[in-house]
């Protein structure tokens, strides 16, 4: 068992730490020639006018990072579906939609569901799937696969990041087929992507800073997520990791909705985590944590364009710059590591988290 989890504790400490290999590994079958870059060349996009993106849990939140990013390149409107939804609501999909499928397992009942309802309608359908051979892979027109490699624990972690880096891909090529980007953006693009992996080698020798940081927090009742934008896109997954493996309630807010609600549960000793790679909404989101602090809160600041100082109550943890598009693979390696170690510090069953599966393969 030891020697399954490479000498770390749980599978989940192990999956997080490969996801260097599992992101590079996920770019080059789709820039080095490989079957995931002939795939989506040979999608005609021009014929679409929306896409629709769907899926449940983390693949869920992975949409909501890539509609922002799709419409930001694409210029060409999305919409993304929680797939457990999607086939009750009577969607407006024809055969101009293109319904984009995420799912580690392939298997996850509700995305499945979803995916025969966007082919009876006569929508076109393209997977991002991680496990071979998996339901969604064999019925969807188009599949791409991750190269995440086998993922054990419940709480994904790899799987995710390498859903990311396919939908960034995804992003630009389409955006290039569109007319919306020339070669040269295209190229510049592409090789902010395939700076991930060692950036995210970087953000993981934060390990110390976070586990030290986690022993201070499994006391929390209830922890906030504020991001503004892409960085509120990945807070979902920051909160809902933590709420998985750590059992402390914790919501992701837009930080201009604080005011419209959350701002009365913050009071002395609640943490939020901010997140902040969006410089040029810096300003706002750091008003929100002036907000929070001077209202009793504790501030974990995750950003790469923080101009405010550390101090009693703001702990900073600063990530490399990268465009804005692909920061939430940098934000989200702090947010994974931070979940682990609270749940740690709490001695819980980290890689099989009460009542949760793998992969929900019943309604
Ligand atoms: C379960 C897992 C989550 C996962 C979700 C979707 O709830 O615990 O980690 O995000 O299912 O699974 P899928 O295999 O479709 O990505």
């Amino acid at each position: 068992d030891s020697a399954e989890k490479g000498g770390y504790e749980h599978f989940m400490l192990k999956e997080i730490m490969e996801q260097p290999r599992a992101i590079r590994d996920t770019i080059q079958s789709v820039l080095a020639n490989g079957d995931n870059g002939k795939v989506i060349e040979s999608l005609d996009v021009t014929r679409f006018s929306k896409f629709v993106i769907t899926g449940c849990g983390s693949a869920y939140n992975a949409g909501v990072v890539a509609k922002y990013v799709f419409e930001k390149l694409c210029r060409v409107p999305v919409e993304v579906e929680l797939a457990s939804e999607f086939r009750y609501k009577d969607p407006i999909i024809d055969n101009n939609t293109l319904v984009i499928l995420i799912s580690q397992s392939g298997e996850t009942a509700d995305t499945i569901a979803a995916m025969r309802e966007a082919k009876r309608r006569g929508a076109v359908t393209l997977s991002i799937v991680n496990v071979m051979g998996s339901t969604i892979a064999k019925e969807t027109d188009y599949t791409l696969y991750t190269m995440a490699g086998p993922e054990i624990a419940v709480a994904t972690t790899k799987a995710f990041s390498a859903q990311l880096v396919m939908l960034y891909l995804l992003a630009v090529t389409f955006a290039r087929k569109l007319g919306k980007l020339s070669d040269e953006e295209e190229r510049k693009l592409f090789s902010e992507i395939a700076s991930l992996p060692d950036k995210v080698s970087e953000m993981l020798k934060n390990v110390d800073t976070i586990q030290k940081y986690a022993t201070t927090c499994v006391g929390y009742k209830s922890i906030f997520f504020i991001g503004r934008n892409i960085d509120y896109a990945i807070a979902l997954e920051g909160s809902l990791k933590l709420k998985e493996i750590s059992y402390i309630h914790s919501e992701a807010y837009a930080g201009g909705e604080l005011k419209h609600g959350t701002i009365s549960l913050i009071e002395d000793n609640t943490l939020v985590v901010a997140i902040s790679c969006c410089e040029r909404l810096y300003e706002k989101i750091y008003s929100n944590v002036e907000q929070v602090i001077s209202r009793g809160a504790k501030v974990l600041f995750i950003g790469n364009c923080i101009k405010a100082l550390p101090g009693e109550k703001l702990e900073i943890v600063n990530i490399p710059v990268i465009n804005e598009l692909f920061s939430p693979s940098l934000s989200v390696i702090i947010l994974q590591l931070f979940s682990y170690y609270v749940a740690a510090n709490k001695g819980l069953d980290i890689d099989k988290p009460r009542n949760l599966a793998k992969s929900v393969t019943v309604e």
